[in-house]
């Protein structure tokens, strides 16, 4: 677990060495990620499930030994839970659209939380205008907390689905899912859990949770982008209707009928991400070897720290303030538009996020158009904090 694992940090910015602090929006990737979707392409570039050639079984042993370092991370029952998905998008999607979609009707209710990313509300903004169901939200109070105290009457003989994000990307809030699950199954209602957000900082034990779905997205993990899993329980994949049809997914097809693949091969159409999945157990390989327990240290410090530096800059606020949080600290800055602060502050080698970080509903709560957000991984330092806020006085001394 070394900064020098990751070769982007050593690039600079601006003629400054950079200061990366945009871990989540994409983390950046070990060079053991970078090793192995490079030797997929240099060494062993050939189609999964489809070849009886070496090349095509060694593709496919890489493909499959991915899914299982996802599934131990995960803590999986099985890799066969464990579906290749383009990211949480996707899973939710796809979710969405089978599984929900095959057991909603007019009049029923989905319940999603007000601090979801927008690939958590759009994808059942989209299912309700498809079946006349209806949106319900769990509100968050002043520090960015879930008021799960009112899930319990929110929850009707209605709702079919709730949905909800374990760590929020704009806020750092992490939310009490095992309670949440608990309390959605009392009623019946089953679970998704978008990790995008926590895969990088938080033990995440699917069966624990006991949700019913979980998601990840792997560029925010140290993977690739445009890969990420899907958990879903054995008999919740095996019952849901196929998401996209095509080659893959089908175990027998005549013009009159087409036999499914058994899962998770039903929910893979088409030519796979195959380098994307390899890099993605790569990734997975990575934090398991170093440990999420030994990253989650490393970052809640750099939290602490942060935090605790940036509430003596004045005229700094910090949006969210929850008492779990993962590291990541959204702000405003008195007299400076967090667009101007981010374009600053890469003059500086710093890169920030600015503006509403995919969830405006969860911005607006607190009546800011836009916020900054710093974001920190295990490789950022304390003296790159330092840094940091040194920078922040600067910026903020060019706008008095
Ligand atoms: N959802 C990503 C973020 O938090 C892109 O910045």
């Amino acid at each position: 677990m070394n900064r020098n694992d990751f070769p982007c940090l050593d690039v600079k910015v601006h003629n400054k060495p950079l200061v990366y602090f945009d871990n989540a929006a994409t983390a950046q990737r070990p060079q053991s990620v970078i090793d192995a979707v490079a030797n997929y392409y240099t060494k062993t570039n050939a189609n999964v499930h489809r070849g009886v050639h070496t090349l095509s079984g060694e593709a496919t042993d890489q493909f499959e030994a991915a899914r299982e370092s996802m599934a131990k991370l995960l803590n999986s029952p099985s890799e066969k839970n464990i579906i290749f998905t383009r990211g949480c998008t996707e899973g939710v999607n796809l979710v969405a659209q089978t599984f929900v979609r095959s057991r909603i009707s007019h009049g029923d209710e989905i319940i999603v939380s007000e601090m979801e990313h927008h690939s958590n509300i759009v994808p059942w903004q989209l299912l309700c205008e498809q079946t006349g169901a209806q949106l319900k939200v769990l509100p968050f109070n002043d520090d960015g907390e879930l008021q799960i105290e009112l899930l319990n009457d929110l929850i009707t003989n209605k709702t079919k689905f709730l949905s909800v994000v374990h760590a929020s990307n704009s806020l750092g809030t992490i939310n009490p899912i095992k309670q949440i699950v608990k309390m959605a199954h009392a009623k019946n209602v089953p679970v998704l859990v978008d990790g995008a957000q926590a895969a990088a900082h938080l033990t995440i034990d699917v069966q624990d949770l006991d949700c019913d779905f979980y998601t990840t997205s792997g560029h925010k993990m140290y993977g690739p982008t445009g890969i990420g899993t899907l958990y879903g329980k054995m008999e919740h994949l095996e019952a849901m209707p196929p998401y996209h049809g095509g080659g893959e997914m089908i175990s027998h097809v005549t013009f009159e009928k087409t036999v499914y693949s058994p899962v998770p091969a039903k929910f893979e159409a088409g030519t796979p991400n195959i380098a994307g999945a390899i890099g993605l157990g790569a990734a997975a390989d990575y934090i398991l070897k170093h440990g999420i327990e030994n990253i989650n240290k490393a970052d809640t410090e750099l939290l602490d720290y942060a935090t605790k530096k940036m509430l003596q800059v004045d005229g700094l606020r910090i949006i969210g303030t929850a008492s779990h949080k993962v590291s990541v600290v959204s702000f405003t800055l008195k007299g400076v538009h967090p667009h101007d602060l981010g374009t600053i502050l890469d003059h500086y080698g710093i890169a920030i996020r600015t503006g509403h970080h995919c969830t405006m509903p969860a911005i607006k709560h607190f009546n800011v158009p836009a916020t900054a957000r710093a974001s920190f991984a295990f490789y950022n330092s304390k003296d790159e904090i330092d840094y940091f806020i040194e920078c922040l006085e600067k910026a903020r001394e060019m706008f008095v």
